[in-house]
């Protein structure tokens, strides 16, 4: 199962998971498609397994013999030798719920969980509200602006600080757009200029989030970074777990909820149909924002590493290797979606991957939603008229990890 037939082996040069080629970022789904039919459990060159059907991206997802690992890092020790495990940027991750497994990732994940509550997520609602209306009054007194940047971005950042109890005053520090953050979580290895960028910002925010930890211990309230302080002090979490988790609320938390907010209005804009649909019954838009999210998927693999000698679909997969999971393309799996390249926001009881699966299931999922949904409805309300430009997408670069917008020019 692991060669490839002549048709796909012509897109083996689109679909290297280290080298983000241009048309791959223009279109990954013509490659997925591909892949799906010709080798769904196809092995790159560089010994990663690739897997791009619904049946074995959702089963690995969830099953016990798979965990995150630590991902490409211990390829990465036995190539680049152990003492790159050092470096700030990927001491840092380790220390990332995403990155741990079993009890170990309970226990962090348990330590802020109740942040994330349906209930906690609804209360949200106002707060995201005013910060959408906000937002908009400054959009109204350009001539065109910047969905992306002037709409889209600043809104999951503003909730993030509002979580963990960052002081108003400090937002602006994190309402910079940088894919950064997120950049460590590809699969390419950073190059020496990113590792030293990287590094340099991983230690400037663990100053900030060590004076922020002090405010809160000074000064307690109902946030996450208060709720981490108490967790530490019953000996749940050490004082570096807590830091790198309030650190990948952003890596998590930032750029994907963006990109779903600009992925789901291009999707919206370039089917007018579908938009005409959703604005003449707002009822609809939970299960809209869940179409917009399989249609096109803002993080569109995760990985899983196998714990013991496994065989899938035909693949011999090694205790210790690495599966990226093409959530994306499972959700244009045809087995699991009719028709499932066609946007429909008129799907039912549609369950994409696009949130990964099992215990790392994403732990914001309800939170993008609803942000997404708010920004949708406050933006139809407000902006009746929007224009975007949909015909020629630009799309950020760089990237096979995350799929996004670089920027969405508007009138309104
Ligand atoms: C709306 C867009 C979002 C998308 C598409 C998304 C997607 C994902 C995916 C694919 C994973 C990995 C799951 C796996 O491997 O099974 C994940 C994990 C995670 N996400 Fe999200 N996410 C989004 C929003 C958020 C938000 C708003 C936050 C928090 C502020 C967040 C926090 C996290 C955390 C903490 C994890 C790690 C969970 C764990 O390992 O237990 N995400 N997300």
């Amino acid at each position: 199962m692991s060669t490839l037939s002549s048709d796909v082996a012509a897109f083996v040069p689109a679909f290297d998971p280290l080298v983000p080629h241009p048309a791959h970022v223009r279109d990954p789904y013509r490659v997925y498609r591909q892949l799906r039919e010709h080798a769904p459990m196809y092995r790159s060159p560089h010994g990663v397994w690739v897997a791009s059907a619904h049946r074995e991206v959702s089963y690995m997802l969830k099953d016990a013999n798979f965990g995150r690992g630590y991902f490409y890092f211990e390829n990465m020790a036995e190539r680049l030798g152990p003492g790159i495990l050092d470096q700030p940027v990927y001491a840092s991750a380790r220390n990332m719920m995403v990155m741990k497994d079993g009890d170990d990732h309970l226990r962090v994940r348990s330590a802020v969980a109740r942040s994330f509550s349906l209930k906690r997520v609804e209360a949200l609602r106002p707060f995201m509200r005013s910060v959408m209306n906000r937002l908009i009054d400054d959009a109204l007194g350009k001539t065109s602006f910047d969905v992306m940047l002037d709409l889209a971005f600043p809104l999951p950042s503003a909730v993030i600080c509002h979580l963990i109890g960052i002081p108003e005053h400090d937002w602006p520090k994190f309402s910079q757009r940088s894919a950064n953050g997120s950049r460590a979580l590809e699969p390419a290895p950073l190059s020496p200029l990113e590792l030293f960028e990287q590094n340099k910002a991983i230690n400037e925010s663990h100053e900030y989030f060590q004076w922020l930890i002090e405010l809160r211990r000074r000064e307690p309230g109902d946030d996450l970074t208060s709720q981490l302080i108490a967790a530490e002090a019953e000996g749940k979490v050490t004082r570096a777990e807590t830091i790198d988790n309030l650190r990948m609320m952003f890596v998590g938390g930032q750029e994907t909820t963006v990109n779903t907010i600009g992925n789901g209005l291009l999707a919206l804009y370039q089917h007018p149909d579908q938009l005409r649909a959703l604005k003449s019954d707002m009822t609809l838009l939970p299960d809209a924002v869940t179409e917009m999210v399989r249609y096109d998927s803002a993080v569109q693999m995760t990985p899983r590493q196998a714990r013991v000698d496994i065989e899938v679909a035909g693949a011999s997969i090694k205790a210790g290797e690495t599966i990226l999971c093409i959530v994306a393309s499972a959700n244009r799996d045809s087995s699991a979606w009719p028709d499932a390249d066609r946007f429909d926001i008129s799907r039912r009881n549609s369950y994409p991957l696009s949130f990964g699966g099992g215990p790392h299931y994403c732990l914001g999922a309800q939170l993008g939603q609803v942000e997404t949904e708010v920004a949708l409805q406050t933006i139809f309300e407000r902006l009746p008229d929007l224009r975007p430009e949909v015909d020629n997408p630009r799309w950020l670069p760089g990237t096979v990890v995350f799929r996004g917008l670089q920027s969405l020019p508007a009138t309104a």
